[in-house]
């Protein structure tokens, strides 16, 4: 049990530049694309191999309090497509999260195949490598996937690790695991990239409007 204060609802005082407070997740801020995209999935036939092409934003949001926990963090958007479809090949939605008190790190994933997760890890300002885990079951950082799923596609385990590249680049290695009806060991389905700047991060609301004295 995480030892929380007694006063559950008063809130810190903060920084309202996220940008300047986002600890080891600073250099995701941006948006992000790259053509060099490798997934790995199940298919009837066995694992199937693609390449994908992903644009990604990562937008700072306004700090954000829990009664005196206190998170700052980035909105995104990835949308990953392949040069042989015009189809979606995969679309996620969330947050990365950083709670300078505890050094906890945490994404959100919400895809459009009717699942989520919450994964969480540990990092500090400067690490050049991140990485959180979500498991199945676990109320704190698990995975929450609709009927279908959890019979055909039973989603035990989820993992990203992120290096950051002197370049400024930075690659991920996602595995996420896959039960197939059920079957064990699980199938790693895995994702990989190396995504380049194509924009910096905008700054979060309330930092444009604590320069400007808030005359927008
Ligand atoms: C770059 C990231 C990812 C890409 C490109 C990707 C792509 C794919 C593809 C192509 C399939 C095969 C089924 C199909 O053709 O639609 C698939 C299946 C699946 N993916 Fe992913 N995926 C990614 C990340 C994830 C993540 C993070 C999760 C969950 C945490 C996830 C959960 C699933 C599940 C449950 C299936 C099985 C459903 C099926 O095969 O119909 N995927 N994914």
């Amino acid at each position: 049990m995480q030892n929380i204060s007694d006063d559950v609802f008063t809130e810190p005082e903060f920084s309202p530049d996220t940008l300047a407070n986002l600890g080891p997740l600073r250099r995701l801020a941006g948006t992000w694309a790259s053509d060099g995209g490798v997934d790995v999935n199940p298919k009837a036939e066995g694992p199937e191999r693609r390449a994908f092409r992903e644009r990604m934003v990562m937008q700072p949001i306004d700090p954000q309090t829990n009664g005196p926990q206190l998170l700052f963090g980035l909105r995104y958007h990835t949308h990953i497509n392949t040069a042989e479809e015009a189809i979606t090949f995969h679309d996620q939605v969330g947050y990365w999260l950083w709670e300078p008190a505890t050094g906890v790190i945490m994404q959100t994933i919400a895809i459009p195949r009717g699942q989520v997760v919450l994964a969480g890890g540990t990092a500090n300002p400067g690490d050049d490598h991140i990485s959180v885990e979500a498991r199945r079951g676990d109320t704190k950082f698990g995975i929450c996937s609709n009927a279908f799923l959890e019979e055909a596609f039973r989603t035990d385990f989820y993992r990203i690790d992120i290096t950051f590249n002197p370049d400024g680049s930075w690659t991920y290695v996602t595995r996420t695991d896959l039960a197939v009806r059920g079957q064990i060991p699980a199938f790693n389905h895995h994702d990989t990239n190396t995504l380049r700047r194509v924009a910096p991060p905008i700054p979060n609301p309330l930092a444009g409007v604590s320069t400007d004295g808030g005359t927008g």
